[in-house]
């Protein structure tokens, strides 16, 4: 049998988009693993510091007065390199770049010989948790803490960063109400959260939108054009409509379309009142900065200990969650495939028609090769996603008026 793993040095990196709270996730890292006698290294701008040779040791102090500070003080970068590390690059005449995958595997196992890193924390999204699973195939183990504020991991109720991000979005749109409802405008809002409508759907709800539109659900700018002239009809003066980046165009597209369509109404009838004068606001990164809410702080710091926990237990390509206010580890595989199943329209009903989704379907067999407990973990966890869209999603529609 396998001698377990002893563990002397373990690393600790942020990866991909920066979440507020990664620093509270690295501290109590540190911490932890200090507390057992472990040293602990900083992974440089995450995977990029391991082809670099950029580390830097951490101890209790180093983290000392991180635990407020949003970004991520040991650095983050989108290292593309890093998806060759198992599999060769290959050009579309079909090269294929062996050469640049053997030089970055040269260069990660220097790194980890010469800190001695018998494992590592790797905190991020999606893209973080693939990067995580490939180390672990080169033999090196590795366990994921989901930071980021799109809360696109389904497997997780909720992701380091998520929190902070709503509040920071919601006090922009608590501002825009003030203008908006002086001058009788309607301020459209475009939200990160790559191709999942949490940031836009939950900002929505709280800052009392009269519209939203997000991936998960179709959308019908007629229909939400109807809608505020019947409003404005009714006395309402200013409207918030949010936005997910998901449909990049469409803002300044349904800023045009209600300008354009009022203006012809308030013309039409000669009444002026029935023009919507429009302003659409993209404030993009923004919302990624800040210092962390309470929340934040507590979830980074919860998962952070119990990630050197389960490292230091001998697990590996696994990642932590929160699962009705439990930490739950599980397999960077399920954690994927319930991503894929969240995402596919076999389970969502919905059909894309910009392809994006297709791209990221369930392969045939992908599910089937889950056990039957990882199946109907997913299957639960997945529809409970799902309904929690739907019914959030027709609440902000019915309580919009
Ligand atoms: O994943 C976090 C996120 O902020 C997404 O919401 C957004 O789509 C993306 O990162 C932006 O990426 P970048 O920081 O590389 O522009």
């Amino acid at each position: 049998m396998e001698e377990k793993k002893t563990f002397r040095t373990i690393g600790v990196l942020g990866s991909g988009g920066d979440a507020p709270g990664m620093n509270a996730a690295i501290r109590a890292v540190v911490r932890a693993a200090g507390a057992k006698g472990i040293k602990v290294y900083g992974i440089m701008g995450g995977y990029r510091g391991l082809l670099d040779d950029d580390v830097t040791l951490l101890t209790d102090r180093a983290v000392s007065n991180k635990i407020q500070l949003g970004g991520v003080f040991t650095y983050s970068d989108r290292c593309d390199d890093f998806r060759y590390l198992l599999y060769p690059k290959k050009d579309e005449d079909g090269t294929v770049h062996q050469e640049l995958t053997d030089s970055i595997q040269a260069r990660v196992r220097a790194t980890v010989t010469k800190y001695g890193i018998d494992g590592l924390v790797c905190i991020g999204g999606d893209g973080t948790f693939r990067g995580a699973a490939d180390l672990t195939a080169f033999g090196i183990p590795t366990i994921g803490v989901p930071g980021t504020i799109d809360r696109d991991i389904t497997a997780t109720d909720t992701t380091i960063g998520y929190d902070t991000t709503l509040n920071t979005a919601i006090a922009l749109c608590d501002d825009l109400r003030d203008t908006c409802e002086s001058h009788a405008r309607c301020n459209i809002v475009e939200l990160m959260g790559r191709d999942a409508g949490y940031i836009a759907l939950y900002t929505a709800m709280a800052s009392g939108a009269v519209a939203v539109i997000i991936p998960e659900m179709e959308y019908d700018l007629d229909a939400i054009v109807a809608k505020m002239n019947k409003l404005r009809a009714d006395g309402k003066r200013s409207f918030l409509v949010i936005i997910s980046e998901f449909y990049p165009k469409l803002g300044e597209e349904l800023k045009d379309k209600l300008m354009k369509e009022t203006k012809a109404l308030a013309d039409e009838t000669g009444d002026p009142s029935k023009w919507i004068d429009t302003r659409f606001v993209r404030p993009a990164h923004i919302v990624r900065g800040g210092a962390p809410s309470a929340a934040d702080r507590i979830l980074a710091t919860e998962l952070g200990e119990a990630a050197v926990d389960l490292l230091l237990a001998g697990e590996s390509n696994m990642i932590l969650t929160k699962q009705n206010g439990k930490i739950v580890s599980v397999s960077v595989k399920l954690s994927q495939i319930m991503d894929k199943m969240y995402k596919d329209d076999v389970y969502t009903g919905r059909v894309m028609t910009n392809g994006k989704r297709y791209e990221r379907k369930l392969k045939p067999g992908e599910f089937e090769s889950l056990t039957p407990e990882e199946q109907k973990a997913a299957t639960e966890i997945v529809a409970r996603r799902h309904t929690e869209f739907r019914d959030q999603y027709e609440m902000v529609n019915r309580l919009a008026r």
